[in-house]
């Protein structure tokens, strides 16, 4: 059969590919015309008419038109609560050539509605829509009309919507009903199929948007026009080749008869399918076997190896016309989510195997990047993603509670080896389960399935976020007697149609029905495991703002760590722009606005003020900007000393719990400027954390920890190959900027994607044999280094008391002198004395250091500074303020 087939191929080959080019003349041509562009946008009353881009939302045109300042300013989340309220219409006039109109086929396509909208093309209502992640198709042939066509979008209140679907659902309630009042935001948001922290969140405002938020086009055509291709690399162990699923979506003016030919030309892989493409939209599926001589070359995770793709053809041909002609990447790579036993552990391992190798997560969250998601440009994507990868990430979640991402996101995932860990959007809530809404759901996950299944980034699909915990550990006080009910509409919409969605479109990947979830054991539970944080199993999300996170033993040692984290206010000049001179300090109404999760920011102080002097500066500004500061280093030393102990986990078995495998902090980036757990500020600008992350996801990576009085130094490493490493520990005293004396472990081996304990001694006994330190007086630093002495990773450090009792501990009156080189900005700083966080802030020249927040043990050190606008050394050097640690009291 295989045989027959290859040779069917050739020959068609011989028929049709004597002269592709020749043939491509024949090619039916469809015409696409945009509809993208200025519409003209109204609200109910008529009151308000304005031109509006497209894509884009009301929020968007109403500020681009001057009829609204800017939505983030101060408290205008607030006071522009109105425009959610409200029911706005777009309208477009076009004309469409005779070309466009003779065609058999016109199809109208909305690539993206947000949300409830009725659309009428000249009059005639042809779609209602309901679900701001759906594309939909809508065949308008007979519609159109010689001169000006209308086409009106008439867009619902989300918010009047929601509350709706709520009424009518009289039976029992869905919560939450409303998000807490902290938050400002809008109820009822589990009732309406749209981005869910658009009516608020803990780290978000409320801004229930409306809008075509995708593009808007015409397509005709007299044959056939492709409408998705996805291909999914399949490899088979046991016969060592890999096979490509390839799948089109062809909507077809008429039934007809043709022929498909897949190829990839660089592995001389090439298959031809004799096919009958049925009138309407269907989905065709094919398949090509690779090549087995060819030497595939693998797409790895960043860290791990490269990225390379193939060039997939697909040529379709009808009585001889080339009638379909496109090309698509395609990368080849292996996942598994293995959950087996493990020796000397109750409960199952968690871990991601790419292409055969266990690939430990390193990573964060990802968060729209914007409350208006026509805002998100692909510089602003590009950026972050940059800067995920620039801080040695692997991977990132897309967190359920915002949107499937737009294709430009995965394809850079795609190009720079970021792993993605897609949940579904759902987010902490429990979901009603009429038919209508399943049906628009099930529509919802098959078109995004089929538009995200090619990426090798992603790496596994996810139901939901955080549902299930909410569902066993009670969040909503659902009474015993009412549990079932909701049990049963939970597995209904994750297990019975999601999951099972998913696993037939996509066996390339895992899916998992939530996060934090026990995987394996809480399938076995019934889908609602007992205790879905379960250390034992699956994914655990752990947050405590209460207990000192200096201490690693507040920490579950779980297998991995899907969310973590701590919050820190952006720095002075993401907020300047937004807010006004008495808005500047940390108790002004303002402040506290913009903190929406309730007690953050008492919280950030407590957690600060266990190990650091708060600022008390009289000048009241500074005293803000110390205090914004002291927020940050909080974050940043919680962060790592979390972050730290799950890479350290690694390889160990303690008290039944370790083997940890994925350290994903909570939250990559900022929605607005506001207080919040990302490490990235709106805007781009790194906050101190990011730097952190830097050093504390480098694949080689020295961990020092104490344990009762041992002071431990792991070293940790991703790499694939095996190491010989030691541990150099330096001692300094607060006083003084020459090391007090250094210790030097030998060398162990140090195997690839493995922790190793290097050195060990207690503290007690270092200090002594190194003569005139106490754990007030002196600190540690240390790295690690090869045979040669060569340093491999960063180096680290290892406070022996908190700061604020550190004895000696100067203000280091830091100076710094810009200087322009033929690379860019340098900045040569000069300290007097031992500097812990040292800070180095040009305002609002957007940019990037190449180190910050770092512990200064030396007189000298250079930073580099990348602008990303033209500036110049004297700007540069008026705008750099130097903080570090003494300076704020
Ligand atoms: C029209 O609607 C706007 C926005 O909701 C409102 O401010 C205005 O008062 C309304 N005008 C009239 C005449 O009802
Ligand atoms: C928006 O439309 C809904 C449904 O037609 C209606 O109930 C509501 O009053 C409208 N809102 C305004 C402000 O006109
Ligand atoms: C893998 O290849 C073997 C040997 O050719 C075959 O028997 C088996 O069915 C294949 N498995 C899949 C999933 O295609
Ligand atoms: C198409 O998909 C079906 C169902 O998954 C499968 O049985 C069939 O073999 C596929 N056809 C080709 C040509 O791959
Ligand atoms: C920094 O400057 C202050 C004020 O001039 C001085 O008292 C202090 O000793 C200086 N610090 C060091 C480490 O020299
Ligand atoms: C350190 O910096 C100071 C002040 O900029 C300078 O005078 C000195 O030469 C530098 N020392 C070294 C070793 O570079
Ligand atoms: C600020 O606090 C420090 C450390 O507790 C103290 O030495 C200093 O006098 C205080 N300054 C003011 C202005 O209160």
């Amino acid at each position: 059969m295989e045989q027959c087939v290859k040779y069917f191929c050739c020959a068609l080959l011989w028929l049709f590919f004597g002269d592709v080019s020749g043939l491509s003349s024949l090619t039916e041509q469809p015409v696409e015309l945009s509809l993208s562009g200025k519409w003209r946008l109204s609200n109910s009353n008529g009151s308000l008419s304005l031109p509006a881009e497209v894509p884009g939302c009301v929020h968007s045109a109403l500020q681009q038109q001057g009829h609204i300042p800017n939505p983030y300013f101060r408290f205008n989340d607030v006071s522009y609560r109105w425009i959610a309220l409200d029911n706005w219409t777009y309208t477009t006039m076009f004309t469409v050539s005779t070309q466009l109109r003779l065609k058999q086929k016109v199809l109208l396509v909305f690539d993206g509605v947000d949300t409830v909208a009725s659309i009428s093309l000249n009059g005639v209502i042809v779609a209602k829509t309901d679900n701001m992640f759906r594309r939909y198709d809508l065949s308008v042939r007979d519609l159109l009309k010689d001169g000006d066509n209308m086409l009106e979008v008439s867009l619902l209140s989300p918010v009047i919507f929601a509350s709706e679907r709520r009424k009518a659902h009289s039976s029992y309630r869905v919560p939450p009903e409303c998000p807490p009042d902290v938050q400002k935001g809008e109820c009822h948001v589990n009732f309406i199929r749209k981005e869910q922290s658009s009516f608020s969140w803990d780290w978000g405002p409320s801004f229930p948007t409306m809008g075509l938020w995708k593009g808007v086009r015409l397509e005709a055509f007299d044959v056939l026009q492709l409408v998705q291709l996805s291909s999914l690399p399949l490899y088979n162990s046991s016969c060592s080749q890999w096979r490509l699923e390839i799948e089109f979506i062809v909507d077809a003016a008429q039934t007809k008869y043709g022929q498909v030919t897949i190829s990839i030309p660089e592995v001389d892989s090439k298959q031809t399918y004799k096919t009958q493409f049925l009138q309407g939209k269907k989905k065709y599926n094919f398949t090509l076997h690779v090549n087995k001589n060819s030497q595939l070359k693998l797409w790895w995770p960043n860290g791990h190896g490269d990225q390379p793709f193939y060039h997939l053809t697909v040529r379709g041909f009808q009585d001889g016309f080339l009638i379909l002609n496109t090309e698509s990447k395609v990368f080849f790579r292996t996942v598994e989510l293995i959950q087996e036993p493990i020796i000397g552990s109750p409960g199952l391992s968690f871990y991601f195997r790419i292409n055969g190798k266990p690939v430990f997560l390193k990573g964060s969250n990802w968060i729209p990047a914007h409350s208006f998601q026509d805002q998100v440009t692909p510089d602003v994507l590009r950026n972050l993603l940059q800067s995920a990868v620039d801080a040695n990430m692997n991977a990132l979640r897309v967190w359920g509670g915002g949107v499937y991402e737009q294709d430009l996101f995965y394809d850079l995932c795609d190009e720079m080896g970021i792993m993605v860990w897609q949940d579904f959007m759902f987010a902490c809530a429990m979901y009603p389960t009429e038919d209508d809404f399943i049906q628009t759901v099930r529509e919802e996950v098959i078109q995004q399935v089929q538009r995200l299944k090619s990426h090798p980034s992603i790496i596994i699909w996810s139901g939901n976020n955080e549902n299930e915990a909410a569902l066993a550990t009670d969040w909503f006080n659902i009474p015993a007697s009412q549990r079932p009910t909701y049990i049963k509409d939970y597995l209904e919409l994750y297990v019975n149609n999601i999951r099972l969605i998913v696993q037939e479109k996509d066996k390339s990947r895992p899916f998992l029905v939530s996060s934090p979830t026990n995987g394996a054991e809480s399938e076995h539970e019934g889908w609602v495991a007992a205790n879905p944080y379960d250390p034992h199993y699956g994914d655990v999300h752990f947050y405590s703002y209460v207990l000192d996170c200096w201490d690693w033993k507040t920490f579950p040692r779980t297998r991995f760590a899907s969310e973590y984290g701590f919050q820190s206010w952006p720095s002075f000049s993401t907020l300047q722009p937004v807010s006004i001179k008495e808005d500047w300090s940390y108790d002004s109404h303002f402040t506290s606005h913009r903190q929406h999760h309730e007690g953050g920011n008492q919280q950030m102080l407590l957690q600060a003020a266990l190990h650091f002097n708060l600022p008390n500066s009289t000048d009241p500004l500074k005293r803000f900007t110390d205090t914004l500061y002291v927020t940050q280093v909080m974050q940043a030393q919680c962060v790592k000393t979390q972050t730290e102990f799950y890479r350290r986990s690694q390889s160990e078995i303690i008290d039944g719990k370790g083997h940890t495998m994925g350290a994903l902090y909570w939250q990559l980036n900022d929605i607005w400027q506001a207080p919040s757990w990302s490490s990235i500020e709106f805007g781009g600008k790194w906050k101190m954390l990011h730097n952190f992350a830097q050093n504390f996801f480098a694949s080689v990576l020295p961990v020092g920890f104490e344990e009762d009085d041992t002071l431990f130094v792991y070293a940790v490493s991703d790499l694939s190959h095996d190491l010989k490493l030691r541990a150099a520990v330096t001692v300094y005293s607060w006083t003084d900027l020459d090391p007090v004396c250094t210790l030097t472990s030998p060398l162990l081996p140090v195997p690839g994607g493995a922790a190793v304990a290097v050195f060990k001694q207690t503290v007690t006994a270092l200090l002594a044999g190194c003569g005139r330190c106490t754990r007030l007086s002196c600190l540690l630093t240390f790295h690690l280094e090869d045979s040669s002495g060569d340093r491999q990773g960063p180096s680290n450090h290892h406070f022996l008391c908190s700061p604020k009792h550190a004895q000696g501990l100067q203000k280091p009156n830091i100076t710094a002198k810009v200087q322009e080189e033929k690379t860019g900005f340098t900045v040569a700083l000069h300290s007097a004395a031992v500097a812990p966080f040292v800070w180095l802030d040009v305002g609002n020249i957007p940019g990037r250091f190449s180190s910050n927040g770092f512990l200064m043990v030396s007189r000298n050190k250079t930073v580099d500074f990348a602008a990303w606008r033209p500036t110049s050394v004297a700007e540069l050097s008026r705008s750099l303020t130097i903080t570090s640690l003494t300076d704020v009291y």
